[in-house]
């Protein structure tokens, strides 16, 4: 199958787009809190009625939070998953180890820009926002997992990347600034990630059947309906 992505195409792409975390938050980089963070079609706040306008944007705030912990924990099991995919195969093809060392080098950047949008939040919004967790313990149930499964998983994380931006992000002049400045510099390099996960897929699901990527696939549906089975008695 001839393949539309290739590991320099995404490499040179990479190195075109340069951003520092330093160059969207932080100094007189502020959260706006007058503004809503996150557009309506990912919020949904205004079909609950019983909340005033003011209600609905605080509330809108808070999933933007949100999204900022969500992504962090993704981020978290995305970059040792693809540096191990990387170690295994650091010969034969340098362009190959350079996109995703790049790749891996990005997550880290995306993993500390998550995390200074949420210490800018919490400091300007007043009020502690629980979230549930460990992220380390999400992260290791994830990358437990059969690695042709948790790499079609990365692929449809960084995809919706790219569906949040362009189908509601981009047009939205409502936004707070930081916060839209955040999912378009996110979104411009997860673009590259999402051809390299594509990459990714098809080297571990190489030389193996349809079958067999079915059967694997019900191994872990099984075992995770094993270890859920108690809670499900309640
Ligand atoms: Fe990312
Ligand atoms: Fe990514």
């Amino acid at each position: 199958m001839k393949q539309a992505y290739t590991y320099a195409g995404a490499l040179a792409a990479s190195e075109r787009i340069n951003w520092r975390v330093e160059d969207i938050i932080g100094g007189d980089k502020r959260l706006d809190f007058t503004r809503p963070f996150l557009p309506e079609s990912l919020a949904r706040v205004t079909p609950l009625t019983f909340l005033g306008q003011a209600e609905q944007r605080t509330l809108n705030q808070i999933r933007g939070l949100g999204y900022l912990y969500t992504f962090g924990l993704v981020e978290e099991f995305i970059l040792p998953f693809v540096l191990d995919h990387t170690r295994g195969r650091l010969a034969g093809d340098d362009y190959r180890v350079r996109a995703f060392l790049e790749f891996a080098s990005e997550e880290a950047k995306h993993i500390h820009l998550f995390r200074r949008f949420r210490e800018e939040f919490e400091a300007g919004f007043g009020t502690p926002c629980a979230v549930i967790g460990p992220p380390e313990a999400i992260a290791q149930a994830v990358l437990a997992k059969e690695p042709l499964a948790v790499a079609l998983t990365i692929l449809h994380i960084e995809w919706m990347t790219q569906r949040h931006y362009i189908d509601s992000v981009q047009d939205d002049q409502g936004l707070d600034p930081q916060f839209k400045s955040l999912l378009k510099h996110h979104w411009m390099e997860e673009a590259q990630h999402a051809k390299l996960d594509t990459l990714m897929v098809q080297a571990l699901a190489e030389g193996r059947s349809a079958e067999e990527i079915v059967r694997l696939w019900e191994r872990d549906v099984e075992a995770f309906r094993r270890r859920r089975a108690p809670f499900l008695l309640y």
